[in-house]
This record gives C-alpha cells, sequence and structure tokens, in this order.
C-alpha cells in the first residue's frame, strides 16, 4: 500500500527541515521525502497550503480503562487522540485496577491492539500506587511499559522513592513525577490566593509543587535516573528545572496548554471545568512558564487529559473531579498561544509535540525521516474555528475552553501509514 501526501509544508524539527515537498508512505513506513516524488500511489493526499508534521505524542493522557470506562476508554480515548493530532499516547497508571504489574500491563496492551493510535502505557511506582511496596519496575519494563509514575500523586516516602529511582535507573526507564506534597494540600481546590478567598474555596500553595519538584530533582542527581517532571504549573518549578539543566541533571519538565494560557483569574465563577491538579496559577507563574518554554526548560507539552463523567464536574469545585480533558484542543490552543503570538516557532512547538517526546521515550516516532514508522499529522494553520466540546470524541466534556475561537485544524491523523482521522 503506498501513500503519496503532496504539496505541503512539511516541517520535521528532527532534520531541521520546513520546505514544501512531498511524502511517499510504504508499508506503514516514510519510503521517501523529497521536493517532488513521481511515483503510482494507491492513495493521494494533497496537503497543499498545509503543514505536514510528525503525528504528535502525547505524554501524559489519562484513559480510565480498566475501572472507569463510563468516564472514558481505551477506544474512545485513542479516537480523541487521533483528532488531536496525537498518533502516541501514554496512559497513566492511575486505573482500577492500577497498572502495576507486568501482567496489568499486558492485559492494557492486549485491550489496545486495535485502538486507532499507539498506547504505550506507564507502569506505576508502588503497588496500588500506594507507596509502600514497589512494583515490578523491571518486569513491567520487560512486558512494555515505557516509564513510571504515581500520577495523582507523589511517592511521599523519600526512601520507596530512592529505592524506585534505583531501580528505574537500573532498569532504563524513565521515571514522570506528578509533584504534590500531600501533606501539604490540607485540603486545597484551586490555587491559594486572592481568587480562592473570593471564591471562598481552600487553597492550593505553589509550595506544594515545588518542595517535590526540588526533591525529585535532588534524588534524580543522586540515582542518576530520568526524570520527567509532569505538568509543571510554578515559576518555582522553572527556576528549579533551569537549575537542573545548568548542572547537566538528566531531567526534563512538560507543561499543558491550560497551565500557559489561564490563570485563577480566569476563574468567573464556582466552574469544576477551572478544576485541575495542579491547580490555575497566576499571571507571574504563567510569565515563567513560558520563558520555560522558550529557552528549551520545558521540552515537552503534553495535555494531562483528565476526562470525568457530567455529574463528577457539576456544583462546586469544592467537591469536584480534578482534570479536564485536552486532548483535542492541544495543538489549536498551543499554536494560538505560542506561535501566533510569537513566542515559538511552528518548528519549536511541533518539537515539543513529538521530536522530543519520542526522545524521552526512545522511540523512533517524532520525525519524518525516511525508514522512520509514518505518523504523521496535517494540519490547516490558518483555519479559525470554535472550540465545541460536543464535537469531542472523548467522552469528557470537562473542558474550560469550550468555544473558544482557536486557529489550526488537524485535517489528518495517520498512524503506521494509516489514515485514522480525517477531517477534510
Ligand atoms: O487533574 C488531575 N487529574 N490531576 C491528576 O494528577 C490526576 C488526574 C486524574 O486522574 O483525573
Ligand atoms: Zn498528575
Ligand atoms: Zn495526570
Amino acid at each position: 500500500m503506498k501513500t503519496l501526501i503532496c504539496g505541503g509544508r512539511i516541517i520535521d524539527p528532527a532534520q531541521n527541515m520546513d520546505e514544501i515537498g512531498d511524502i511517499l508512505i510504504e508499508d506503514g513506513k516514510i519510503a521517501q521525502i523529497a521536493p517532488k516524488i513521481i511515483e503510482e500511489a494507491d492513495q493521494t493526499i494533497n496537503a497543499e497550503g498545509h503543514v505536514v508534521m510528525p503525528g504528535f505524542i502525547d505524554l501524559h493522557v489519562h484513559l480510565r480503562e480498566p475501572g472507569f470506562e463510563y468516564k472514558e476508554t481505551i477506544r474512545t480515548g485513542a479516537m480523541a487522540a487521533a483528532r488531536g493530532g496525537v498518533t502516541t499516547i501514554c496512559p497513566m497508571p492511575n486505573t482500577r485496577p492500577v497498572i502495576d504489574s507486568p501482567d496489568r500491563v499486558k492485559d492494557l496492551l492486549e485491550r489496545a491492539k486495535d485502538a486507532a493510535v499507539h498506547i504505550l502505557p506507564i507502569g506505576a511506582v508502588t503497588i496500588g500506587q500506594e507507596g509502600n511496596e514497589l512494583a515490578d519496575i523491571a518486569g513491567m519494563k520487560e512486558t512494555g511499559a515505557v516509564a513510571l509514575s504515581e500520577d495523582g500523586k507523589s511517592v511521599m516516602d523519600s526512601l520507596v522513592f530512592r529505592h524506585a529511582l534505583k531501580e528505574a535507573a537500573k532498569n532504563k526507564i524513565p521515571m514522570f513525577s506528578h509533584c504534590e506534597d500531600k501533606a501539604l494540600v490540607d485540603g486545597g481546590v484551586m490555587n491559594a490566593g486572592a481568587k480562592a478567598e473570593e471564591l471562598g474555596l481552600p487553597g492550593i500553595t505553589n509550595a506544594v509543587e515545588d518542595v517535590i519538584v526540588a526533591r525529585d530533582i535532588l534524588m534524580a542527581k543522586e540515582t542518576g535516573c530520568r526524570l520527567h517532571l509532569c505538568h509543571c504549573s510554578t515559576a518555582d518549578s522553572v527556576l528549579l528545572i533551569e537549575m537542573a539543566k545548568q548542572q547537566g541533571l538528566p531531567v526534563t519538565g512538560e507543561v499543558c496548554p491550560h497551565h500557559f494560557i489561564l490563570t485563577s483569574d480566569d476563574i468567573k465563577c464556582d466552574d469544576p471545568n477551572y478544576k485541575m491538579n495542579p491547580p490555575l496559577r497566576t499571571k507571574k507563574d504563567v510569565d515563567a512558564l513560558i520563558r520555560g518554554l522558550k529557552n528549551g526548560s520545558f521540552k515537552v507539552i503534553s495535555t494531562d487529559h483528565a476526562p470525568h463523567a457530567v455529574p463528577e464536574k457539576t456544583g462546586s469545585i469544592r467537591n469536584a473531579a480534578f482534570g479536564i480533558v485536552g486532548i483535542e484542543t492541544s495543538f489549536a490552543l498551543s499554536y494560538t498561544a505560542l506561535v501566533e503570538t510569537g513566542i515559538l516557532t511552528i518548528s519549536q512547538l511541533i518539537e515539543k509535540m513529538s521530536w522530543n517526546p519520542a526522545q524521552i521515550l526512545g522511540s523512533d516516532r517524532g520525525t519524518l525521516q525516511k525508514g522512520h514508522p509514518a505518523d504523521i499529522v496535517i494540519a490547516d494553520i490558518d483555519h479559525e474555528y470554535k472550540i465545541d466540546k460536543n464535537e469531542f470524541a472523548s467522552k469528557g466534556r470537562n473542558t474550560p475552553f469550550d468555544g473558544w475561537k482557536v486557529k489550526g485544524k488537524i485535517l489528518y491523523t495517520i498512524c503506521d501509514g494509516k489514515i485514522v482521522y480525517q477531517n477534510a
């Protein structure tokens, strides 16, 4: 099966490429990439006037299966990914049961076999994510887990965490840290400060995140483990990553669109669609996140796509579930907020959504080089549209961005050479 993509603006950060050209896909791989390809194909896609990029890789997604299929299934989550131009997703292990053993990893991969996009599981650090007994890290890596994470919380016992980091380092699997000091949360449900006081809601201070970011960086230094800091939201977490970078430590960070676009001042009323963990912070924090995106401290933009059902996101922020969906809006929001404004070049944005996450996973995806898997996304970056949560493929409708006008429409998502989403 041969597919020819013609006349698009091909942007592949890994090859420093931004030029008009053609791509020939054969047997699921990039067979040729050149200014002009003359070749009979079974299928031709006219990409004139559009950008052709490596498929996005989202390192931080919640699929909810097994156990919470009413929120999302592997099938609906993967379809949502395809709709967002995302060809690889890494689901977090906080399902029921928790993905904390080789058998659970195997079961997840079995369930994911027919999903629209590639699914690379993340294994839990401890049994049941309870923070006490280490999971079988070597076994999970062997069965196909690509990272470890206790996402939803931190491993609060530093000695247990040290053992985990050593075991992870030994098995060459990265640690993805959700940074949150459990005791310091103290019942908080949104960012601590004037807005929380105005709404009469208990606050989450920056230190809740920062003390664990600092601890985890220092412990990565001690153990040599590859550390990836999830959904950074504070000014000091940027400073700490900058420090880690200066010291040449094996530390990377990710940031999510909601954290670099919104502040707690955008919470106009007690609306659970603005509730997530970590919470929306202040303008000062957002400015620092933007600095981190510009200076390369944040190598990755992920979504923390966290679907919840309507009743769980109704009523007051006080009682609602933490988390918002994001995988279907990530590219357009990021393009609009970062590229249209001149903060990043489009190539820098694509790098943070494809090539850099691929490097963290040690994957051969995230680039359009000849011989690599044909995971490709084609978008119309000039097409402005309104985000409509009712069009989501995800079961989740919990987004604060419903009705927002954005640029960057995904036209095709291609996974191993197969069109898995089309809106042309
Ligand atoms: O907002 C969040 N939702 N943060 C997390 O850490 C977990 C996630 C979820 O699983 O819903
Ligand atoms: Zn988290
Ligand atoms: Zn998460």
